[in-house]
């Protein structure tokens, strides 16, 4: 039987990079599972993607904690309680601050659609990133898997896959194909680095 490490996904919209993780795992030989989803919003429709697929679920708001360091500190607190061996930011609308990401050091993903370090940082988000792209006139576009860090959207990368940017495109098409390679490209990032830690703890 396939080895598989613990994975802790953060999701705050409607998680269809969550899906395609769900998905992923599901395979006998796909060397992940998902042991919990959190998620800062209610009404995440990712949460009912995981509770179809029978993932624990938790709802931890930042509202209702001191400040982004004590809502950090409970989102801590959760995903160490489930043993995860990697954190998967997919589509999780939060910063995150040393708090958390000590807590991880090397262990947090985040999928970013476009081809960093081209535009990203603070601000950079959702259909800003296409809108971006479109403005600046780029043929190419993408999507990146990427280590987190302190700095936002810096992070070591881990892998990228390019679009071609049509002449008509629109961000909101842009972002449809973009979305399509995330998928892909987060199956196979969280694939590599699952065959990283499986060697490493096995030698
Ligand atoms: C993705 O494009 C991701 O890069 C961005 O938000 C989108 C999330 O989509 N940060 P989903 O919630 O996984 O469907």
């Amino acid at each position: 039987m396939t080895q598989k490490i613990k994975l802790a996904v953060l999701v705050s919209g409607s998680g269809s990079n969550l899906q395609a993780l769900i998905d992923a795992c599901a395979q006998d030989h796909y060397p992940a599972e998902i042991a919990v989803v959190i998620s800062n919003k209610a009404k995440a429709f990712g949460l009912e993607r995981a509770q179809k697929a029978g993932i624990p679920t938790h709802i931890i708001n930042h509202r209702e904690h001191e400040g982004r360091e004590g809502f950090d500190a409970a989102l801590v607190e959760t995903i160490q309680s489930y043993d995860v061996d990697l954190v998967c930011l997919a589509g999780f609308m939060r910063i995150l601050t040393p708090v958390f990401i000590s807590a991880f050091e090397g262990r947090i993903l985040n999928t970013h659609p476009s081809l960093l370090p081209k535009h990203g940082g603070a601000g950079m988000y959702g259909m800003h990133v296409h809108e971006a792209v479109i403005a600046a006139g780029d043929r190419t576009s993408g999507c990146t898997i990427h280590e987190v860090i302190v700095d936002v959207d810096r992070g070591p990368i881990i892998l990228q896959k390019s679009v071609d940017v049509k002449e008509d495109d629109t961000p909101d098409t842009l972002a449809k194909r973009v979305l399509a390679q995330e998928h892909i490209a987060y199956r196979e990032a969280v694939k590599m680095l699952a065959e990283k830690l499986l060697n490493s703890s096995s030698t």
